[in-house]
């Protein structure tokens, strides 16, 4: 059998988290790595975007034809999948600096979206901006992701609540997609919450996202995914599912934003309209929770959303996790109820606040964030025929990127084949 030829070879690993891409979602064995794929002295092989192989140093030069491949010495680091994150708000005009002092200073995020602040105000600010701006905003941003490590980054519409600029924002979406390294995921969300000029003809508004956004959305092809606020004071369920319905009639996969503020009924819809995931998940039942673990559809947590909100409803991610379901980690990067893009300090929050082990937040920001935005035979993992996105961190224990919280522990980081962040003490 000819060996495959590699052009970068990544050598030296001292701790290699493969994130095993038949890992199931449930551990009966309590091994604190089941599922991590973890080989010690390891190397991994990539040939144009794509890896060709993975296993221990010692057998490299018999597996693979190195003799014209570029090396990337890891000297003893962790090496795992790049970071997904699945979730974000992050195309967005505007500041809510002022609104978090407010929030500081006990006013609530309802009250506050209630006067026609919170997300009216970065809607506002957001139909003002030049596309050339919100694209250069969230470049921005983009580099702070690949500060942390992360080289898959959904990307939500939701801001315009009109025709152009949900239009707008999607453009975006696609334009910050080819000028930087990160892979954008973008999806439809028109269904964000009703805006201030249909308050009170919030059925003309749906019917403008069903027959005139999904559309001209789906025609153009900007998004992957439609997503819905189905919860107290955004969309009903009956509204949720005419949105959802019209997506998939146009080739969008749903998503839904549910439970975050009350038990709202989403979860049933989400399993019987085959979504891709369901995200929030603070008020959802064991029964839901079954559903959810049944039909196999990701279950992504925002610890960061409940954190930055001030509140303490954590989602209950051990329920989740024991109940069998995918669980994925994610910030939820948007200007009001979570500015940041650091996921690793988000995975610390969810071992703390809801109640996952290392081991389970690792494979939610990897394996389970494929999943939940569709990419799960394309990355989340690494194995032959998976895309070389990799991170190399500082440290050689991988249980660092969770136990030292809240800095950034990217050494080198390769997206796609090619290094994207460079060894920090490369010449
Ligand atoms: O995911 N849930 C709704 N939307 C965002 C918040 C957006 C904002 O406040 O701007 C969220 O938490
Ligand atoms: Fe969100």
């Amino acid at each position: 059998m000819s060996r495959p030829r590699a052009d970068l070879c990544i050598t030296h690993i001292g701790q290699l988290l493969r994130m095993d891409p038949a890992a199931s979602a449930g551990d009966e064995t309590g091994d604190p790595t089941a599922g991590l794929d973890l080989v010690l002295d390891a190397a991994v092989a990539v040939q144009g975007e794509r890896i060709v192989w993975t296993g221990k140093q010692a057998e490299l030069a018999q597996a693979v034809d190195t003799s014209s491949a570029e090396q990337l010495d890891a000297g003893g680091r962790v090496v795992m999948p790049g970071l997904i994150d699945c979730h974000t708000h992050a195309v967005f005009a505007g500041s809510r600096a002022q609104e978090f002092s407010r929030r500081v200073g006990g006013a609530s995020y309802e009250e506050i979206l209630a006067a026609g602040g919170g997300i009216h105000a970065t809607v506002r600010a957001t139909r003002e901006a030049s596309l050339d701006l919100l694209v250069a905003s969230a470049k921005k941003r983009m580099r702070v992701f690949l500060g942390f490590g992360v080289t898959t980054v959904e990307v939500k519409s939701g801001y315009g609540l009109d025709c152009d600029t949900e239009l707008k924002m999607l453009e975006a979406a696609a334009e910050l997609n080819a000028c930087q390294p990160i892979d954008i995921v973008p999806t439809f969300l028109g269904a964000h919450v009703v805006p201030r000029e249909h308050a009170r003809a919030r059925t003309r508004y749906v019917d403008l996202v069903v027959e005139e956004m999904i559309p001209r959305v789906a025609e153009r092809g900007l998004a992957r995914f439609c997503d819905v606020f189905c919860d107290q004071g955004a969309f009903t369920l009956a509204e949720a599912r005419r949105v959802l319905e019209a997506g998939l009639a146009h080739g969008l996969r749903p998503k839904i934003h549910t439970d975050q503020l009350s038990r709202s009924g989403g979860v049933e819809l989400a399993v019987e309209l085959g979504a891709a995931s369901v995200d929030h998940l603070e008020h959802t039942s064991p029964e839901d929770a079954s559903r959810l673990a049944r039909a196999g559809i990701a279950a992504v947590l925002l610890p960061g959303a409940t954190y930055f909100l001030g509140r303490h409803d954590f989602a209950d991610g051990r329920m989740l996790a024991d109940a069998g379901c995918k669980l994925a980690v994610s910030t939820d990067l948007n200007p009001g109820s979570c500015h940041s893009e650091n996921l690793p300090l988000m995975l610390n929050m969810a071992c703390l606040y809801n109640g996952i082990y290392p081991r389970e937040a690792l494979l939610g920001a990897t394996r389970w964030a494929a999943e939940a935005v569709g990419l799960g035979q394309e990355i989340g993992s690494l194995s032959p025929g998976m895309l070389a996105d990799v991170l190399v961190l500082t440290t050689r224990d991988y249980r660092n990127l969770i136990y030292h919280f809240g800095v950034p522990m990217t050494y080198a980081l390769i997206k796609r084949g090619r290094a994207v962040v460079r060894p920090l003490d490369a010449p």
